[in-house]
């Protein structure tokens, strides 16, 4: 069965107001990335990064699904078995535009991990403080279930191994500076990419088809690529 792969970026989201990675250049709301993003940072300052989490928490409260994200959910809800959706985003926003079964492979803003049992657990958009314990181990040491730059990110096997089954690869807002997605689009048949610009870390010339121009403009010409290669197995 021909299956598509939708891989998404912070882009995906930087019209509904989330600010990009690359676009801050370096920093995440103000913040050196490294030191509120990172496995180093935390331990040399836990309070300063749980407390950033908490704010990018609550800044997605207020923020909505643009078209874009709403026609990945409509595609992958028409052709559920066909297309799978995997999102480096930390937000919500494809599970708020009903996206089924998201996959995220950086973690979730909205939820804490247990560091003792592994627990992870739904808070919304509260602040940690209100959560002080795991409600499995009872244990207080819970964190934000983001994945920080030197640690691992368990979801890449998966990513993997979905690759090694895609016959569409189609990548919507990612600079590739951290997924190489010009090698995933070398190991598929057909790909799509879609960012405002273009990246030193991406060779477009791999892609079939590439979209230089914001997510939700190109979203509906991706939903007819999408519907084309279900229909013939083929993007012309
Ligand atoms: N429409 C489409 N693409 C867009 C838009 C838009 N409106 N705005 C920006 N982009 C594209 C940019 O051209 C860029 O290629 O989105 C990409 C954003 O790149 P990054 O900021 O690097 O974000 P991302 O690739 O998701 O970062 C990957 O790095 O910092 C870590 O863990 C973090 O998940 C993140 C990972
Ligand atoms: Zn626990």
């Amino acid at each position: 069965m021909s299956k598509i792969l939708i891989l998404s970026g912070a882009g995906l989201s930087a019209e509904s107001g989330i600010s990009t990675f690359r676009d801050s250049d370096g920093l995440w709301e103000n913040h050196d990335v490294m030191e509120v993003c990172s496995v180093e940072g935390f331990f040399r300052d836990r309070e300063k990064v749980l407390g950033f989490y908490d704010q990018r928490r609550k800044d997605i409260e207020d923020k909505e699904p643009n078209d874009a994200h709403f026609m990945i959910a409509e595609m992958k809800n028409k052709f559920p078995d066909k297309i799978t959706v995997m999102t480096q985003n930390v937000d919500n926003l494809l599970e708020r535009s009903d996206c089924a079964d998201v996959l995220h492979l950086h973690g979730q803003l909205t939820e804490l991990v247990c560091e003792m049992c592994g627990n992870i657990f739904d808070i919304g958009y509260r602040p940690i403080k209100e959560y002080s314990e795991c409600p499995e181990c009872q244990s207080h040491a819970v964190r934000h279930n983001v994945v920080m730059f030197g640690e691992a990110a368990p979801m890449y096997q998966r990513l993997y191994n979905e690759l090694m089954r895609t016959d569409l690869l189609v990548i919507i807002g990612t600079s590739g500076n951290v997924l190489p997605v010009s090698q995933f689009a070398s190991y598929t048949k057909y790909s799509i990419l879609n960012n405002l610009d273009e990246s030193w870390a991406i060779d477009n010339s791999v892609f079939t088809h590439t979209f230089y121009e914001k997510a939700t403009t190109a979203a509906p010409k991706i939903k007819q690529l999408i519907e084309q290669f279900i229909e013939t197995g083929a993007i012309s």
